[in-house]
């Protein structure tokens, strides 16, 4: 196969989110941590905690990780990446494996600890961040809100309070005076879709609501605080490129019945169209978020031949593919913002990453405006309500030391962002 060269200016890079990686944080999922570590680390030892997603994929228990999901301290954010103080090291490593942008989010717990009060030292922490990025070489991609609120955020509504919009504005508007000319891409709010889902839906995630109503009332906000977000980060810098992150899934038929057709239908409009299409207007980009296929109905496919990731999620680098091309009828520039897998050992990632941007490249050949691959994750990290266990880094933690070291998987990414082409 020819080598296949990707468009002039693309972009390469990781992603992490500040809860995830840096540490020392105090915010809504910090105190619901303290108060689940141990009831999730006894539901891991007694359930098939393997299978986070309930129903989906085989039952039985990953004999690999039994025992760091079984212990409550793998519910405990604590230093996590401790990136807060180590960022250098870990910017480093971007240039070492010559990546030209970073999405990280920004906490807005540390920037405005107390309603109205913004934390002058926080926000030049940041600064200090996008500088180093900028002095590099790489592209700051910059995240407001990565689904953590602040305690008193939480304590006055949340998300689901009339008061969320102006309120996550008023902290939007605030960044992007800050940062000015020095930050060009902003993800508002990542992935509205999962949070709403999670937090208000299934009630997996704090607040831990099972409500239809809260979780149309939550996506509303969500839309409204975008938009107005949006309008007055524009208003200080007209020249950023705004957007939220999106989730997209690529569902599938096995076959195609009148009801399986009208099924993924539905699903496509429901989960991946019915939000974006209401916030034309107030994106610049689409920010593609991708991990994995749902295949609608009785799944009849051989399930002992799937090869499958650390959480049970199929390997699957092609579906993305699909989920891409349909995203042709908005005639927009994409960024896939995350798409990773989680591999502690390293056996599957490497494939995994050319192999999707193998897909990529075709939908691109084939007049997808794809501008940027951004990998989750840079580091391995505190993955939400599993903990620790879970790894997605390009980068091995261990925690313990903090030592850090790039995996093999890694350096394949590398020599493909150096070159900018992938061998065929
Ligand atoms: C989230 C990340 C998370 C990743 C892997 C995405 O939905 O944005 O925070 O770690 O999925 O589960």
């Amino acid at each position: 196969m020819p080598k296949l060269e990707f468009p002039k200016g693309f972009l390469w890079g990781a992603a992490t989110s500040s809860y995830q990686v840096e540490g020392g944080l105090h915010n809504e999922w910090t105190e619901w941590e303290k108060t689940t570590a141990v009831k999730r680390a006894k539901e891991a030892r007694e359930e098939s905690w393997h299978d986070s997603w309930r129903g989906y994929g085989k039952k039985e228990r990953n004999p690999e990780f039994a025992e760091e999901a079984s212990d409550p301290n793998n519910y405990l954010s604590g230093i996590a990446c401790d990136h807060w103080n180590r960022y250098e090291e870990d910017f480093d490593i971007l240039e070492e494996l010559h990546l030209n942008t970073y999405r990280f989010s920004i906490e807005w717990s540390r920037i405005e600890p107390e309603e109205g009060r913004f934390d002058d030292e926080a926000i030049g922490h940041y600064k200090k961040m996008i500088a180093s990025l900028r002095r590099r070489g790489v592209e700051p991609f910059v995240t407001l809100w990565h689904f953590w609120l602040p305690v008193w955020v939480a304590k006055k509504g949340g998300v689901a309070s009339k008061k969320f919009p102006e309120r996550f504005a008023r902290y939007a508007e605030r960044m992007a005076a800050a940062f000015g000319s020095d930050v060009k891409f902003y993800v508002t709010i990542n992935e509205p879709d999962m949070y709403a889902s999670f937090s208000y839906l299934l009630g997996f995630w704090p607040p831990e609501k099972r409500s239809l109503r809260l979780h149309y009332v939550v996506t509303k906000r969500i839309e409204q605080a975008h938009k107005l977000a949006y309008l007055k980060m524009k208003g200080i810098a007209p020249d950023t490129e705004i957007g939220i992150t999106k989730q997209f899934m690529s569902f599938q038929v096995l076959r195609r019945t009148p009801i399986s057709l009208l099924t993924r239908r539905f699903a496509d409009w429901w989960w991946n169209y019915s939000l974006l299409d209401r916030l034309m207007g107030y994106q610049d980009y689409i920010g593609f978020n991708y991990y994995q296929k749902k295949i609608i109905g009785k799944d009849t496919r051989d399930q002992t031949s799937i090869v499958r990731t650390d959480i049970d999620w199929e390997y699957d680098p092609e579906s993305i593919y699909d989920a891409l091309i349909a995203l042709k009828r908005y005639d927009m520039p994409i960024y896939i913002t995350e798409n990773g897998i989680a591999d502690a050992f390293d056996r599957l990632r490497g494939r995994f990453i050319t192999e999707t941007l193998t897909s990529i490249h075709q939908a691109i050949k084939e007049g997808t405006d794809v501008r940027g691959y951004i990998h989750w994750s840079l580091l391995d990290n505190f993955e939400l309500d599993k903990g620790f266990w879970p790894r997605f880094g390009l980068v091995q933690m261990e925690y313990a030391t903090q030592k850090r070291t790039i995996r093999e998987s890694a350096r394949i990414y590398g020599k493909i962002a150096e070159t900018n082409t992938l061998d065929g």
